[in-house]
């Protein structure tokens, strides 16, 4: 079964590309924060905002943290 979850081509072309539009918050803002020590959403949320509205993106910001964890202990 693919990883639906995986980089696409689209998407290492897009780093600009929104994961939160309700607080215009893109992937690399989420990727950066990451790097800097973020380890969940409420962390990601508290630094960017993202998810504090409508929260429709905290699934997204879910995955990409999973998807660093995995590649972090691969
Ligand atoms: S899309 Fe992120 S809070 Fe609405």
């Amino acid at each position: 079964m693919p990883n639906l979850m995986a980089p696409t081509p689209s998407r290492k072309a897009c780093p600009w590309m929104y994961v939160c539009i309700c607080r215009a918050v893109t992937e690399n803002e989420v990727h950066d924060c990451i790097a800097a020590g973020a380890t969940s959403a409420k962390q990601i949320r508290d630094t960017t905002g993202a998810g504090g509205d409508c929260a429709r993106c905290v699934r997204k910001i879910c995955a990409i943290l999973k998807r660093s964890e995995e590649l972090t202990t691969a």
